[in-house]
Order: structure tokens, then C-alpha cells, then sequence
């Protein structure tokens, strides 16, 4: 079944990034000239994804307005023939259909998934969190669309983190199935390292099943209580199969600060107009410590 709609958690506090985050949504900082939303939305896209619903909070608008045209400044632009940013303000508003539903308190990103229920309706449907941008084409939802394809079952984004992490981190009990496939048992918030019962953490992309949601409304508030999206799958499990897929791609951690400006000058290195500019950047301020 082809997958329409993909929902994107933007509702959180962003406390990490405070206290930026008082005034700028997380999920608009950019790496280089984008906001980290645009990278999700795009993956999304690619892989044939038509409606995104986006899960914005109240005093977080500035999400909306990014997506909706500008005619004034398109005319201006238009004006002085700067075709390639006038290309680029258009590309926003025609990536896909974007919707926004509101949650009104941050109550987990359990919660958040679940304000998102009326919107997605009865189909299977993809989560993506802003803050974790992977790069590689093709896309991890794409990667991920496949295996859903192959196994008939929800699907969860994995990757081996160093034991020595694994506290920090969501993890998945499972056994492998080949082609980087794992069939999920359980689902543990973080582990102690002796207890944890792999290393494939989990990373910020699912397919669902619309049965998460009911699994959901069940699901009891955990520590601050918050309704994990966690809890709610390992409540899945036990009406439906699902999967671990340990993605190609390099994910960057766009959550705190010193992730996402590794995210820009990883970026900066591979996109070819900044590739140069990028590059003597790093070495002079290598040279420049090497010399203090
Ligand atoms: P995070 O836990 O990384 O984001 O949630 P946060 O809570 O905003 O950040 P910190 O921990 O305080 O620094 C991952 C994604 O889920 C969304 C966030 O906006 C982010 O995109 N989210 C989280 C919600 O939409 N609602 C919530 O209640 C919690």
C-alpha cells in the first residue's frame, strides 16, 4: 500500500537550544541556509510522501509562515533577476501539501503523534523528527518504504551506537533478519548498559500502522509525564509485526547545538557551492589553534 501522509513532532519545548529556542523554533535552525524542517520535508517527498501534517505548539507560527508563499518578496526577487533564490523561496511552498495540527501542551512525543489522529485517518503513515537529518539518497523513509513493502509490518530506524552510550538512548530487543532487518520483540527506554538487550539504538524515523493510535490512547503517562511513542509500540507489538531497519546514511544528532553546527560544516563539505569556502574555513581555524 503506498504511504500518503507522514506526520512531523514540532511541538516540543526545544529546551537544549534555550535560550535561542525562546523565540526560534528548534525545528527552523538551519544547517547552512535551510531549516532542518525543510530536510525532513524533502525526505519525505522523495519518497512519494503527498500530505505532511505537521505538529506545531501555540508561539511556534513562525513554522507555518515558513511554508506559506511570499508574492511580495517573489516579485521583488522576480524583479532583480535572482532566478536561483526566487527558485529556492518556491521550492518551500510546493515540496508537498503541508498541514498543521496543534498540540496544546507539550505531553510527549507520544501525544504529539496522537494530536495528529483526525488528520491521518485510517491508513499507515510515517513519522519523521526534525531533528535528526540523515543524509542519503536515497532518503532513509525511501530505504525504509522497501522493507515495510517486504515484511508486511510497522518499521523502526536503527543504528548501532558504542555500548558506553547505550544509557542515553532508546533501544530495541530483536532478532536479525539479514539486509540490515531486525524483527522487534521489545522496546526499552534507556537501558543500563548490562541490561540492555542490543546496541541499535532507536533514531528519529517510523512506519506506522493506524492501530498506533488506539495503542496510544492507552498508553500511560511515563517519567515527566509524557506519553512515550515507545510505550505505544511496544503496545503495537502485540497486534502487529515490526521491524528494525538499521538505515544507510549519516545521521546527525540537529538536537543541541554543537550536533547541529557539525551538521553545517558536514553539509557545507559535501554541497558543491559551498564545498571550497567550507574546506579553507575548517583548515584556517585548524592552522589558527595549531598556532595558539
Ligand atoms: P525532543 O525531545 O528532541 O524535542 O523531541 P524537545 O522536547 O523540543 O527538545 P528538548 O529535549 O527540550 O531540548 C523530538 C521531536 O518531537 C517533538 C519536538 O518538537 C521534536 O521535533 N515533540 C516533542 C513534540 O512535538 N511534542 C512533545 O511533546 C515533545
Amino acid at each position: 500500500m503506498q504511504i500518503k501522509k507522514a506526520v512531523i513532532p514540532a511541538a516540543g519545548l526545544g529546551t537544549r537550544f534555550l535560550p535561542i529556542t525562546k523565540s526560534v523554533p528548534k525545528e527552523l535552525l538551519p544547517i547552512l541556509d535551510r531549516p532542518m524542517l525543510q530536510y525532513v520535508v524533502e525526505e519525505a517527498a522523495e519518497a512519494g510522501v503527498e500530505e505532511v501534517i505537521i505538529v506545531t505548539a501555540r508561539g511556534k507560527e513562525s513554522i507555518a509562515a515558513y511554508f506559506h508563499p511570499r508574492p511580495e518578496l517573489e516579485q521583488r526577487l522576480s524583479e532583480t533577476g535572482a532566478t536561483e533564490l526566487l527558485d529556492s523561496i518556491r521550492h518551500v511552498s510546493s515540496m508537498a501539501e503541508v498541514s498543521f495540527v496543534i498540540q496544546e501542551q507539550p505531553l510527549g512525543l507520544g501525544h504529539a503523534v496522537l494530536t495528529a489522529r483526525e488528520a491521518v485517518g485510517d491508513e499507515p503513515f510515517v513519522v519523521i523528527l526534525p531533528d535528526d537529518i540523515i543524509d542519503h539518497q536515497p532518503g532513509v523513509i525511501s530505504q525504509m518504504l522497501e522493507v515495510s513493502a517486504q515484511y508486511e509490518g510497522g518499521v523502526i530506524a536503527v543504528e548501532q551506537v558504542p555500548w558506553e552510550v547505550i544509557h542515553n538512548y532508546g533501544v530495541v530487543d530483536a532478532e536479525d533478519r539479514g539486509n540490515r532487518t531486525h524483527f522487534v520483540k521489545g522496546l526499552v527506554e534507556k537501558p543500563a548498559r548490562e541490561d540492555s538487550p542490543s546496541n541499535l539504538s532507536i533514531v528519529g524515523r517510523y512506519i506506522l500502522p493506524p492501530e498506533i493510535f488506539d495503542c496510544l490512547e492507552q498508553t500511560p503517562p511515563g517519567t515527566k509525564g509524557e506519553i512515550q511513542l515507545t510505550d505505544g509500540i511496544q503496545l503495537l507489538l502485540e497486534e502487529r509485526d515490526v521491524f528494525a531497519y538499521e538505515f544507510r546514511g549519516t545521521r546527525h544528532d540537529g538536537g543541541t547545538p554543537m550536533g547541529l553546527l557539525r551538521a553545517s560544516l558536514e553539509y557545507g563539505l559535501t554541497r558543491e557551492d559551498t564545498r571550497d569556502a567550507v574546506s579553507a574555513l575548517i583548515t584556517g581555524l585548524s592552522t589558527k589553534m595549531a598556532g595558539s
